[in-house]
């Protein structure tokens, strides 16, 4: 099964173009992580996975037809060249929806958070995307088939669709079609998420690239699959109860035992900065003094803290350069 094959079963048989389509996305972060796939070409997860969602932070795109010989991308205003990675990772992605009549698009992409920094940019960009398309060729499709699309440029696009709590389910189909996310109902007003930014520099290995690795040479890899089924009946239960003890700390122990097999990959993947450590160290101390916060941690060096509203004024008195988000009082967009 190809990704043009998922395509033609989704979409309908002839678009009606408007002149321009418009989206915002969040971005979003796993608490149950998605690592590891059974499938590379579609992007199936080895295992379902649960995320929260950043109002505010992700990318607002605009896509429209354009009379150049060749599609033309901005990033924040400015002119994306056609050799780098960026660009062709984005146009091959439009090729699958270009179908027999050769049109080309212009996009305008602005996003809120560095990208590649282990912030999930590619998750939200590809979400905006699939959603500006939508828009822009009136294909009215459900958020449930979009999610499915938006997978097939980046898995973690396919929680990037929705606000609040989003469980992305793994599926068992060749064909990915029961390989959507869809949210949660529950909502956890007092909720906090601080970003830790340590490094904006971009990753020196793709997160697609580090998961082959994983998969292909981590001892520790073997056990990933029946953690993630634990973690992600906890984490549901805890958001159900409102439990935050548990949910803070099956978060945290997901995301290090993630790091766990790709510290046990070989050549080994890493990362943590000394700084990275040197937080964590922090954190651990303030919890140590009865303070709830846990971190997780994604395909970077940033770390993003999770912790309730009651305890903000003691984190930013330890950590004056947090960037609190509250992820059910913020407006999405
Ligand atoms: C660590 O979705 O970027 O952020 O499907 O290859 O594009 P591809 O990978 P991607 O991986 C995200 C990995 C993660 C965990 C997560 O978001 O669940």
């Amino acid at each position: 099964m190809t990704k043009a094959q998922v395509v033609a079963q989704l979409l309908p048989s002839t678009y009606a173009p408007k002149e321009t389509g418009a989206s915002f996305a969040p971005t979003n972060i796993a608490l149950c992580k998605y690592w590891g796939k059974r499938n590379t070409e579609l992007n199936l997860p080895a295992t379902s996975s649960l995320s929260i969602a950043l109002p505010g932070k992700g990318a607002f795109t605009k896509v429209m037809l354009s009379t150049q010989a060749e599609d033309t991308v901005t990033l924040n205003g400015l002119s994306i060249a056609t050799n780098t990675s960026f660009y062709r990772r984005l146009t091959q992605f439009i090729e699958l929806f270009r179908k027999k009549v050769m049109w080309r698009l212009h996009i305008e992409i602005q996003m809120t958070i560095p990208v590649a920094a282990g912030l999930a940019s590619s998750a939200c960009g590809f979400a905006a995307l699939t959603m500006a398309l939508n828009d822009l060729f009136q294909w009215q499709l459900p958020l449930r088939d979009l999610s499915i699309l938006a997978r097939l440029g980046s898995g973690s696009a396919a929680r990037s669709l929705w606000s609040g709590f989003v469980e992305w389910h793994q599926g068992e189909r060749e064909d990915g079609m029961d390989c959507y996310a869809e949210p949660l109902s529950m909502q956890w007003p007092s909720l906090c998420v601080g970003i830790l930014t340590i490094s904006q520099k971009e990753k020196f290995l793709s997160s697609r690239e580090a998961m082959l690795r994983t998969v292909k040479t981590s001892d520790l890899y073997r056990c990933w699959p029946d953690k993630v089924q634990r973690d992600l009946t906890q984490l549901k239960r805890a958001i159900h109860e409102g439990d935050f003890t548990t949910f803070g700390m099956t978060a945290e122990s997901n995301a290090l035992a993630m790091h766990a097999t790709m510290l046990s990959s070989w050549p080994p993947i890493c990362y943590a900065l000394p700084e990275t450590l040197a937080a964590m160290q922090q954190l651990w101390e303030l919890r140590q003094q009865g303070i709830e916060v846990y971190f997780t941690q994604d395909a970077g060096p940033n770390l993003k803290f999770l912790f309730l509203e009651e305890s903000k004024p003691l984190i930013n008195k330890q950590f004056s350069n947090l960037d609190i988000i509250y992820p059910f009082k913020q407006r999405v967009g």
